[in-house]
């Protein structure tokens, strides 16, 4: 190359890397003062309608409106039979699928048969906490109401009144469209370990948008007099966080406060369930550890022409690597995904051994008990399954766990699984005092024969929520539309998919 030609080559890269800089600062200053002046959506409460948010915003409304697209079911406990074992007893046992997309979350949670087919208010298995991380209209009812009144009675009371699902207003305020907590009892756990508010950067803030709803909670009753000098008990939404957010942490804390979400029904253990710790188990993490944030991965910047925006399609940050991890790390897209599979696999054998272990324990004691065995030898081991299934349970519940925190995921399934083997041991020798040997547990190799042995009457359940979808939950439909609640007619038309047949 000749010297000039050179100098010309540098001096074209020089003013293209200029105007990028300028352009890119531009458009920068654009975005801030887009959010200066953002648009008051909604005077005061919140917004609970998020296409009444399009208008102003419609880059995040059209992106957020495509998590829609993730609506397949992935039935968990066909996946995994052990698991109606497991939870023999609770309502996972009957219907457990991976989670699926924002924008399905109402549907998700009146399908499965988990809320059960109320016929009126004050019919069915579940309470109002049941709705709590999967609409605005949640924290809507508790400006309107107070929280107390908010988690009074069963789930079908407001069916009617919680219509939209996971939203704008869940994340951002209606009056300036800063990220905000909108759950009181985020707020709670946050003060228990030591996280006021003034502490709070918008860094916290881009993970602290999930915490709202991805993590561990127990329902805590709480007296209290209505306003109309009634007494009532509140089952509130609570964060078992007061001794940190490692799992042996929140174990002491349930120990110490004797809580039990369940008694297994064929072991007789008093059991926790660990709901979904995904905040908590990513805070043990190499990534949280390097500051990164949920949206870092889940919703990462864009492009489309001149603005940029964060991408509010939140979903599996693996269906699109070349824009999530590998802004940080540097191997091919392929490279990257082979890595990524390997460690999964890794996770599953672990996963399948102690569910394995923990779901055989269950049953040798209810064979134990059925052989005579007495509360004295039974209380030490039923606690050591308590806690072999909060471990494992920690672990894996929140789906993400192993890519948040590997290493911490690892290490619960390793003590998990060794555990319930101890559980194990323990119960033979049990046994052997009853003459019982060489035990073998039923076979619980497929869903419907696992279902079969927990008690699930799945025909039946099945055929109740399907009168229910045709009845009750479409009169909330009706009523919604008719007082102004719901005005989407994209929310309305979202497919109804679920892990039984729909007829
Ligand atoms: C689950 C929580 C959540 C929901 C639901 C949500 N957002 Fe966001 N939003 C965020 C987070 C977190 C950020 C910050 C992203 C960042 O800083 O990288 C953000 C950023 C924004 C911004 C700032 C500009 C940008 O794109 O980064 C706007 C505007 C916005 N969201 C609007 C909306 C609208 C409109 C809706 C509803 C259609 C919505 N959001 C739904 C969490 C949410
Ligand atoms: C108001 C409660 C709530 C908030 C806030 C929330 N989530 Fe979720 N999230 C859910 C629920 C409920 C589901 C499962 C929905 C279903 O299965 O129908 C879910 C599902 C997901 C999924 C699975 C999506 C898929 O397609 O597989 C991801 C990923 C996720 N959330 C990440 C986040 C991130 C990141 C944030 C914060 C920016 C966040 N969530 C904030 C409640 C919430
Ligand atoms: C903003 C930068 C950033 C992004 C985005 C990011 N990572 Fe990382 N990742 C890091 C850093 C920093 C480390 C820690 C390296 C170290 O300290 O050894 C790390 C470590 C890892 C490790 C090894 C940690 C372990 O505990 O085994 C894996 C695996 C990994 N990342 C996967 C991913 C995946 C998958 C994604 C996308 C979903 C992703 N990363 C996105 C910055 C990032
Ligand atoms: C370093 C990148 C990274 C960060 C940061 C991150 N995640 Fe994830 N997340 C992932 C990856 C990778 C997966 C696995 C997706 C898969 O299975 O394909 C995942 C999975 C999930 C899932 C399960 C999705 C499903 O359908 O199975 C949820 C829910 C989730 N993350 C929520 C969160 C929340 C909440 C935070 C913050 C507390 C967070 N994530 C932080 C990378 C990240």
């Amino acid at each position: 190359m000749k010297k000039n030609t050179l100098i010309l080559v540098i001096a074209i890269l020089g003013i293209s890397f200029m105007t990028y800089m300028m352009l890119s600062i531009g458009e920068r200053k654009q975005e801030q003062a887009i959010l200066n002046t953002a648009p008051i959506i909604k005077a005061e409460g919140i917004e609970t309608r998020s296409d009444k948010w399009a208008d102003a915003y419609p880059h995040q409304y059209d992106t957020w409106k495509q998590t829609a697209e993730s609506n397949e079911i992935e039935d968990m406990v066909k996946k995994y039979p052990q698991l109606a074992i497991l939870w023999a007893g609770y309502g996972f046992s009957k219907d457990y699928n991976a989670p699926r997309g924002h924008a399905n979350a109402l549907i998700s949670n009146r399908s499965t048969l988990r809320t059960g087919a109320p016929t009126g208010p004050n019919d069915g298995p579940m309470p109002m906490a049941c709705w709590a991380c999967k609409s605005p209209d949640v924290p809507r009812l508790m400006q309107e109401h107070g929280e107390l009144e908010y988690f009074t009675g069963k789930w079908a009371r407001a069916g009617d009144e919680i219509v939209n699902p996971i939203g704008c207003g869940d994340c951002h305020s209606s009056q300036d469209a800063q990220l905000t907590i909108t759950r009181p009892y985020l707020k709670r756990g946050l003060d228990a370990i030591g996280m006021t508010e003034d502490k709070i950067t918008y860094q916290d803030m881009r993970s602290l948008a999930c915490a709202q709803c991805h993590s561990e909670y127990y329902f805590k009753k709480t007296p209290y007099t209505d306003k109309d000098g009634k007494d009532q008990i509140a089952a509130v939404v609570t964060f078992p966080w007061a001794k940190g957010l490692a799992a042996e942490d929140m174990e002491e804390y349930y120990n110490e406060i004797e809580f039990k979400d369940w008694t297994n029904k064929m072991s007789k253990a008093p059991m926790l369930k660990a709901q979904h710790p995904g905040y908590e188990i990513f805070t043990t993490g190499v990534h949280f550890k390097r500051g990164l944030a949920c949206a870092d991965c889940h919703m990462p910047y864009t492009q489309k022409g001149a603005i940029k925006f964060s991408s509010h399609k939140i979903q599996k940050p693996l269906n699109d690597i070349a824009n999530t991890c590998l802004t940080c790390h540097k191997q091919s897209e392929k490279e990257f995904k082979d890595i990524v599979q390997e460690k999964l696999d890794r996770k599953d054998q672990l996963n399948v051994i102690a569910m394995d272990n923990l779901a055989a324990a269950h049953l040798t004691a209810k064979k134990a008990w059925e052989v005579g065995a007495t509360d004295a030898e039974m209380a030490p081991v039923l606690a050591t399954i308590r806690s072999a299934q909060w471990l494992w349970d920690y672990s894996i519940a929140s789906h993400g766990s192993f890519f948040h925190a590997p290493g911490e995921t690892l290490r619960l399934l390793g003590v998990a699984g060794s555990k319930a083997q101890e559980a194990r041991i323990t119960l033979a020798g049990i046994l052997a005092n009853y003459g019982v040997i060489n035990y073998q547990i039923p076979d619980i190799s497929t869903k419907e024969l696992a279902q079969q042995v927990a008690g699930v009457p799945f025909e039946k359940l099945v055929k109740a929520k399907l009168d229910f979808k045709k009845g009750l939950m479409q009169e909330w439909i009706t009523d919604a539309k008719e007082d102004g609640r719901l005005t989407s007619t994209f929310v309305e038309d979202l497919p109804v998919k679920s892990a039984y047949p729909q007829n």
